[in-house]
């Protein structure tokens, strides 16, 4: 398996973070839709992605042109409080005009098993992705992919994964497998907080965690906060 490219980018705060993932984020959803006529874009969850989302919805782009996934889903009602898709919608899509047909919810309420299955025959009709978010666990973990765990990066592995031991809870996920993760033009890790520094550490230092084996072609690059920074 190739090796990780990584670029990193440190900013000085969250702040200023969100405002240069925003405009990168901008900036690729304009080229996409100008060569291809969309963009196909994978949410991250968690907290950290919050206020790039809010910044988001602070700006204009042709959103009838931008199609919504999302890396990993939390097995819980739908519009519930904690689930991933519901912070997006409130944060941003919700704030601008985002047709809901146009984001693409993973059904993890239809419990991990069948909301891996339905996902995957959703995903099965797209290409490539032209950009995916990720967020950084403490433990190193990304997406619902955790260490000691599958992660599905192996040459054809299935594009979604069913998770039952989350050691975050809640313990049942959906997530996008780390080789379909890597199936995209871009990947933006967003990383923030102190919390966060041994995480990444343990990354530059070459240590085999899950967010060092999403591997696409043309690299990733990681946007850290300079308190996440060893
Ligand atoms: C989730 C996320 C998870 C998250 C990291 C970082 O469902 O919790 O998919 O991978 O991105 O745990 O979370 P924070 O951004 O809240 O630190």
């Amino acid at each position: 398996m190739t090796d990780q490219i990584v670029r990193w980018h440190v900013l000085p705060d969250g702040q200023a973070l969100a405002g240069e993932v925003s405009r990168e984020i901008l900036d690729a959803a304009h080229a996409a839709i100008r060569s291809r006529g969309q963009f196909h874009i994978v949410l991250a969850g968690g907290e950290t992605p919050r206020s790039v989302y809010a910044q988001l919805a602070a700006q204009s782009a042709v959103w009838s042109k931008w199609r919504i996934y999302f890396g990993d889903e939390r097995c819980l009602p739908a519009n519930d409080p904690g689930r991933n898709d519901t912070m997006a919608w409130e944060a941003w899509l919700a704030r601008v005009t985002m047709a809901p047909e146009n984001v693409l919810a993973i059904p993890a309420e239809l419990g991990a098993e069948q909301g891996a299955l339905r996902y995957g025959a959703t995903l099965r009709q797209l290409g490539d992705f032209d950009l995916v978010l990720l967020g950084l666990g403490e433990d190193g973990h990304t997406a619902s992919l955790f260490p000691r765990r599958a992660l599905g990066d192996d040459v054809g592995a299935p594009d979604t994964l069913a998770v039952h031991d989350a050691p975050k809870p809640p313990a049942e996920r959906v997530s996008l497998s780390a080789a379909r993760l890597a199936r995209t033009r871009q990947v933006f890790f967003l990383v923030t907080g102190a919390n966060k520094r041994a995480a990444v550490m343990a990354w530059q230092g070459g240590e085999a965690l899950p967010a060092s084996r999403i591997r696409p072609l043309g690299g990733v690059d990681v946007f850290l906060d300079a308190a996440a920074m060893p």
